[in-house]
């Protein structure tokens, strides 16, 4: 309505302009109209009187001349005649003739067209015309007409003019109106459809072909800004926390930003009396704390640690790392029972199998899948607590919260929430044995962005969410629109830093490498290669042991001049699969070791326990090799770290083709860990390799690695939200102004902010 006022009244203001413009010209020029038919008539009198006129001068009759005067003027438009002799004579006129005309001073009234004489009766029209007797002047004939018809006809063409222009607008309100209502829909239809992206490509989908132009328009102006965007990113030198803290600042005006994840980067833990900090071993800790630090804000997980609760506050909150605290850990407390059903249960019984298909059939209880459900709230309701704004940035990780983005959606309409999944997406048969594979999907679109390492996970995700749910998939914008949301899916490729914080690699190469070998009673040119991992059975430990053996088999000489070093951190073990997994792998390399035992030294060290970031680095950049047999593993850090610890340019990566690692450093040997020739053949290669090959190798992807590190993956995320946020500001003016229109408000499907 208020739209329509807004034209309207602009309408009748423009036309009561016109209006007062025409109307005085349309009542000039009838007056003169008139005016000019009365003298005609005046004149057409005069020639019809004039032989009457003359027969009476003629025989000297002037008395005859009044009454036949007063006869014509029975016309109810002649007021008066008179006749004025030449040469001053008496003369003669109806008694109306006024006093103001006198026969001594015709001249001011004669003219072709007549006088209008302004009269106590009204305005007059005098027109004067001469009288000849046989070809002689005899006199001037007087015609007064009464002009005041005239005034009223002019009245009268004033109100039919007003009321047509009244008329005409009244009309043309209406039909506009009518066409507004009729074409606002569509037109705020298609704005959206574009704002979301979706007309962009296909502009024939807009149901306003008026937008087309704007459309055009549009764009530009959105591959302008993602072009802007995207040269920011590429030509970014340095990626750095000063860069990250850049694009929060300047991106995103210092909106909070809010983590959640299962694992929480610091763990407290008792050790008799005193606390030890431990740091896990996990990928996704690996990737995240360093983004954490650089921009504040608040981390939610679990408190896991048998010391945590004694160091929070009473918020549960801590701020961490413990010397320097950069930013808040926010602790969720579980129970037994919740922990058992939501993480050992369906995340890491169902999801986790399920994901990676590394021959483990995934285990789903129906117990377990309500603590998955009532663990998920709990974090929601940790999320909204910790929320300052309306409208947080909230970074949501991994399969344990595939439910948490449509909760903290529901909670905070305008929050942006990145969800990313750091584990493989299975293809859709698969998906799709898991029981509340619906309501898995339903949760993960309640985020506005959601993230794969890999390309192929996003197609696999995406035909999961085509064949399962009743949902639109647009595989050119790489989009999903469901239940009137639309996420985003997108590729980004964890990382780690790189250049690695200095105190990781502060001990040099040749000291690492000594004391590693001394550590283990080796000799100071023993070759050593170094695996780490959780002890999971998708890392392909196995493989890898048995790799070593057949390598031992093919190429003997190295038996006694080669130790394998597994790096195993226990993980998960209340869970069956996991302790015959560490049966398994504790068994394998007793065996090989045992076959081996004739030569000085055995071939495989295996260490089953928890390591610190430090010494993990000093075993990397002791080693001659790093050796990465994954069976299925969405990127896999341990390879990026390997490459990035060393600095002094040697050593060779072997590499799991089934890593999304693997589609970043092609320059690593690339192996089929099932293939266990193949695997025994990369590692005499690597043993073999010329330094000037190592070095060649290495440098290129450590090169790859200092462009695109983990503040890189952050920031791209960070960089599309901002632009997320911005289209949706757009997309909020528009719904503000459909808003204003109650009947379109009541029939348009609801946008979302992002
Ligand atoms: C994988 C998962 C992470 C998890 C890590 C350690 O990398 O993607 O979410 O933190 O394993 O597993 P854990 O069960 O010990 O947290």
């Amino acid at each position: 309505m208020r739209l329509s006022l807004r034209f309207i009244i602009p309408l009748f203001l423009a036309l009561g302009a016109i209006a007062y413009a025409v109307v005085p010209l349309v009542d000039k020029l009838t007056v003169q109209w008139f005016e000019r038919d009365l003298d005609i008539r005046a004149t057409l009198i005069a020639n019809t009187v004039q032989e009457p006129l003359r027969n009476a001068i003629r025989a000297g009759n002037r008395s005859s001349l009044e009454p036949f005067f007063l006869r014509l003027t029975q016309d109810e438009r002649l007021f008066a005649v008179g006749y004025c002799p030449v040469g001053g004579g008496e003369p003669v006129a109806t008694p109306s003739l006024p006093s103001e005309i006198r026969c001594t001073d015709l001249a001011r009234f004669s003219g072709e067209e007549g006088h209008v004489l302004q009269s106590p009766d009204g305005p007059l029209l005098v027109s004067v015309r001469p009288v000849d007797v046989e070809g002689a002047p005899a006199g001037m004939l007087v015609l007064v007409h009464d002009l005041s018809f005239v005034a009223r006809r002019s009245a009268e063409t004033r109100k039919y003019l007003f009321y047509f222009f009244v008329g005409l607008g009244a009309t043309i309100a209406l039909i506009t109106v009518a066409i507004a209502q009729l074409s606002w829909r569509g037109w705020v239809q298609g704005l959206r459809a574009l704002l979301r992206g979706e007309g962009l490509v296909r502009p024939d989908s807009f149901a306003a072909p008026e937008l087309r132009p704007i459309a055009r328009d549009l764009r530009a102006l959105i591959s302008d800004l993602e072009a802007e965007h995207r040269s920011r990113d590429d030509e970014q030198l340095a990626w750095t926390p000063d860069t990250l803290r850049a694009i929060l600042q300047s991106e995103l005006r210092g909106q909070e930003v809010i983590v959640v994840s299962n694992r929480e980067p610091y763990i407290h833990v008792r050790a008799g009396d005193s606390v030890e900090l431990w740091r896990p071993a996990s990928g996704l800790v690996t990737a995240l704390e360093p983004i954490m630090r650089a921009c504040s804000g608040t981390w939610i997980a679990h408190g896991s640690g048998s010391a945590d609760r004694d160091v929070v506050d009473v918020h549960d909150r801590v701020g961490v790392p413990p010397a320097h605290p950069a930013y808040q850990l926010r602790r969720v407390w579980l129970t037994t029972e919740q922990e058992a059903g939501y993480y050992y249960g369906f995340a890491n019984e169902g999801l986790w199998p399920l994901c990676h298909i590394a021959h483990v059939r995934p285990t789903f209880r129906t117990a377990d899948w309500e603590q998955y459900v009532a663990v998920n709230r709990k974090f929601a309701a940790a999320t909204i607590d910790e929320a300052k704004s309306p409208d947080p940035i909230v970074l949501v990780h991994d399969y344990h919260f595939a439910l948490l983005p449509r909760m903290i959606q529901e909670a905070l309409p305008a929050a942006t929430i990145i969800a990313f999944w750091h584990i493989p997406w299975p293809n859709p048969e698969a998906f799709g044995i898991c029981p509340w594979r619906e309501a898995l999907l339903d949760g993960m679109l309640g985020s506005s962005i959601l993230g794969f390492h890999t390309r192929f996970h996003c197609n696999n995700f995406v035909d999961t969410v085509d064949r399962l749910l009743e949902a639109r998939v647009d595989r050119e914008m790489f989009t999903v629109s469901y239940r009137g949301n639309v996420t985003a899916v997108k590729r980004y490729p964890i990382s780690i830093e790189c250049p690695p914080p200095a105190e990781l690699v502060a001990k040099g190469v040749e000291q690492c490498r000594a004391e590693v070998r001394r550590r283990h009673g080796l000799p100071a040119d023993h070759a050593i290669g170094v695996g780490v991992d959780r002890l999971d059975y998708t890392k392909g430990i196995e493989e890898r042991l048995r790799a070593v053996e057949r390598l031992l088999e093919m190429h003997p000489e190295w038996a006694g001049r080669f130790t394998f070093i597994q790096i195993a951190a226990p993980t998960r073990g209340r869970i069956g699969q996991y302790q015959e997994y560490e049966a398994r792998v504790r068994a394998m390399a007793a065996r090989i070791n045992d076959r081996f035992a004739a030569a000085q030294h055995s071939p495989i060290a295996l260490l089953v326990e928890h390591h610190q970031p430090d010494e993990i680095y000093e075993y990397y950049r002791a080693a001659d090799l790093c050796m990465v047999t994954s069976l299925h593993d969405g990127m896999n850090l341990v390879s990026k770290e390997f490459v990035a610890s060393r600095d002094d340019e040697r050593g060779v990566l072997i590499l799991s083709r089934f890593t999304g690692a693997a589609r970043e450093l092609p320059e690593a040997l690339i192996v089929n860990p099932y293939d266990t020739d193949e695997c025994a053949t990369a590692l005499h290669l690597a043993l073999s390799m010329p330094l000037g090959e190592q070095r060649a190798r290495i440098r290129l992807m450590r090169g790859l690695l200092q462009d695109f590190n983990v503040y890189r993956w952050a920031g791209r995320m960070l960089i599309d939200a901002a632009a997320m946020r911005r289209r949706g500001r757009l997309l909020e003016r528009a719904a503000a102004a459909e808003r204003t229109r109650p009947a379109v408000r009541a029939r348009g499907g609801g946008g979302r902010r992002r």
